[in-house]
């Protein structure tokens, strides 16, 4: 489905990103590999998946890292048919603690993560894509986006809602230049994030119970999803958002 595209997935070192990863590298493409801290993970699923694939890393919680990723990866693959912005965090903090500091850090690292670099990225794919005069955005952005998320989760969900507002103004603006811009919102997906939250036994299984389907999806759900979306197959979905959340919300 992908045999000869060329494309960067953010956040490829576990979870989401190390399955889309080898998803599309199993469907024929190439891919940039992006990794923040975790090099060796990142090299090990290189070393796994072969020459088609490059890691590269890059902290995106540090100012201008989105350009300087672009950079790189163009170095590495001269062109880019694809991205998927998928690295994101998740700094959960009380709502009412008093601990100023502490909601700050949440704020400034979750929007500079999940939106700020992925903007930075976008606008660096944009200008190359309208130069090829053909790209696809998948932005993986959250069920948090439009139902909402706990109060300790505001910065998650609020970032998640400007990804989803970028990746859809990207839709609307270059349709006629061939970018197209998609939006897949899993709910909970079986990963270390979905960990995070989900420790107490207790708690997961509130949740499971508010999944019609009875689990949480797994990540070769979105990573086949996105892989379609590259695939270039359905051109007028552009714009769309994907749900992947066991029918949990459906709009
Ligand atoms: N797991 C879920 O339940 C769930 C639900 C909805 C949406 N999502 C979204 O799916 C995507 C993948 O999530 P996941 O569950 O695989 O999470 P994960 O925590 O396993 O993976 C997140 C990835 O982002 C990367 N990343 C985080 N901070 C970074 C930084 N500063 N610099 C560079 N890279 C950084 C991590 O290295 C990791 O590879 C995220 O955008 C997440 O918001 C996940």
């Amino acid at each position: 489905m992908l045999e000869g595209r060329r494309i960067l997935v953010t956040g490829g070192s576990r979870g989401i990103g190390a399955v889309t990863v080898e998803t599309l590298v199993r469907e024929g493409a190439t891919v940039a590999l992006h990794y923040g801290r975790s090099r060796e993970a990142a090299l090990r699923i290189a070393e796994r998946l072969g020459p088609r694939v490059v890691a590269i890393g890059e902290d995106l919680e540090r100012p201008g890292a989105g350009r300087r990723l672009w950079e790189r990866v163009v170095e590495e693959l001269r062109w880019v048919d694809g991205v998927v912005l998928n690295a994101a965090v998740v700094r959960a903090v009380p709502l009412f603690d008093d601990d100023d500091e502490g909601w700050d850090r949440s704020w400034d690292a979750t929007l500079q993560v999940n939106l700020k670099a992925a903007a930075d990225l976008a606008r660096a794919a944009l200008a190359h894509f309208l130069k090829r005069q053909q790209g696809v955005v998948v932005a993986i952005a959250s069920r948090a986006a439009f139902r909402g998320d706990d109060p300790e989760m505001l910065s998650y969900a609020a970032s998640k809602a400007g990804l989803v507002a970028l990746t859809r103004s990207i839709a609307r603006a270059y349709a006629r230049e061939g970018v197209r811009a998609y939006v897949v919102a899993p709910g909970f997906v079986e990963t270390e994030m979905a960990a995070q939250s989900l420790g107490d036994p207790a708690v997961r299984a509130r949740v499971v119970a508010e999944i019609p389907i009875g689990e949480l999806a797994r990540p070769e759900d979105v990573a086949e999803v996105t892989a379609f979306l590259l695939s270039g197959r359905a051109p007028h979905l552009t714009g769309a958002t994907l749900d992947i959340n066991g029918a949990s919300y459906i709009r």
